[in-house]
């Protein structure tokens, strides 16, 4: 099987006063029946603040981390990119000011039928469609596959977790092809299950380890790679649950296999408004099931996973193709331009990509997470990586022309 382009890349704690406080706010008589009040702090019950510093003080009985299953306790926390806010501050600059590189997300944003169609939102305050039919239609119309075969979520993100729920028990195994989207290892962890990677050779492991599901990025992130229809279709062939993550489908040639679930009832398909629709912010995602898989779902699902505002975005999105297109077309072409670019900055390897960000070696000695901290000083954020097979490389979301031009000024700084 080729997967050319990655074998290269080898709570606050209650105080007593909470206990003793009823619902509402109002205090129990300190002659309650029940009272979890520590006998030292009676008389701070009229300072509600000073109980709660001597309770915090005073910690009794088992520690919290006691309560937390066992396969948590030593979960690594997932690194998310730092929000605007933060960077704005962290960095002294205007968030318009900084040029964000550094998570695949769309410059570009949603067309205008969305800004309108937020404001017009008539009831924000009653509970949003748990099926989300509006949305699955649209989808159904856009796809052409029927909307029975589709779930939404709130980003493809909710929805790995969501099959990783229903799927995995406590110690199963999943594969994953490095390097890819590191979710699929964090939420497997979440879930008790463990992670063989073993690209080269699939069918083995497979055969030897029975993992429960592979999961297959195409485009991969980060390295733009994809994978052909004979390497899927073999995957297909052998007795696992195959994952294919198509958040980046719109920026490479593939056609979407969404109406392969018809055929492969060990087929799921996930896609995303995040970064075709530029609707990252708002968390919708969706997925195509087999119909033998998705009833699962639905009934695991948290009902109210797709907001109101996001469901009501996603469809005022998908009815302006024209823009989505020639946002896209416009963010090809910025790919291929910056690819040139990069090429010639003599410290930097990059790899041709499918996708809407490029991966590059970092070369000639230079440290990648250094030029990712002189770019954000510089107000460019990227995103470097320091871990496993992909130490030494950083990976640079396609954005506008003028962003390229700002990291290309920066790179140039840094050669001197
Ligand atoms: C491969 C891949 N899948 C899924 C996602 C998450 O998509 P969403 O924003 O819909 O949760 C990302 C986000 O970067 C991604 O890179």
């Amino acid at each position: 099987m080729d997967f050319s382009v990655r074998a290269r890349i080898q709570s606050p704690h209650r105080s007593a006063a909470h206990f003793v406080a009823g619902e509402g706010g109002r205090r129990r008589p300190a002659t309650s029946r029940v009272s979890f009040r520590p006998m030292a702090s009676a008389a701070s019950v009229e300072e509600p603040a000073a109980a709660a510093a001597a309770a915090a003080e005073t910690k009794r009985g088992p520690s919290g981390a006691s309560f937390i299953r066992e396969h948590l306790r030593s979960l690594a926390p997932y690194q998310p990119i730092l929000p605007f806010e933060v960077l704005s501050a962290r960095l002294g600059r205007k968030p318009e000011d900084i040029i964000k590189l550094d998570a695949n997300e769309n410059p570009y944003g949603p067309p205008p039928e969305v800004a309108k169609a937020l404001g017009n939102l008539k009831f924000p305050y009653v509970y949003p469609d748990p099926e989300s039919r509006q949305l699955r239609a649209a989808l159904a119309e856009d796809s052409g596959l029927e909307s029975e075969y589709i779930l939404a979520g709130c980003g493809a993100d909710e929805l790995i977790d969501l099959i990783m729920r229903c799927v995995l028990e406590p110690g199963d195994k999943i594969v994953d092809c490095p390097p890819t989207f590191t979710m699929y290892e964090f939420d497997a962890s979440v879930n008790g299950a463990l992670v063989i990677k073993d690209v080269a050779q699939i069918v083995k492991v497979v055969e030897q380890e029975k993992p429960k599901c592979i999961f297959l990025t195409s485009p991969n992130n980060p390295d733009g790679s994809i994978i052909n229809d004979e390497d899927l279709l073999k995957i297909l062939d052998l007795p696992i649950l195959v994952v294919l993550d198509e958040a980046y489908i719109e920026f490479s040639s593939l056609q979407t296999r969404m109406s392969w679930v018809k055929k492969h009832d060990n087929l799921i398909v996930l896609r995303t408004f995040s970064k075709r629709a530029g609707l990252a912010g708002l968390r919708v995602g969706y997925g195509a099931f087999p119909l033998s898989i998705i009833e699962y779902l639905w009934r695991a699902k948290q009902p109210y996973n797709v907001s109101v505002a996001a469901e009501v975005s996603a469809c005022a999105a998908l009815q302006n193709p024209t823009y989505l297109e020639e946002v896209k077309n416009l963010l090809l072409q910025e790919r291929d331009r910056l690819y040139d670019l990069l090429k010639e900055i003599p410290f930097l390897k990059p790899f041709p990509s499918h996708s809407n960000f490029i991966l590059c070696e970092v070369t000639s000695g230079k440290d990648a997470k250094k030029i990712k901290e002189d770019l954000a000083k510089m107000g460019v954020m990227i995103r470097h990586y320091d871990k496993k097979e992909l130490k030494g490389y950083i990976r640079i979301s396609v954005g506008k022309p003028e962003h390229t031009d700002a990291l290309m000024k920066g790179l140039k700084a840094l050669q001197l």
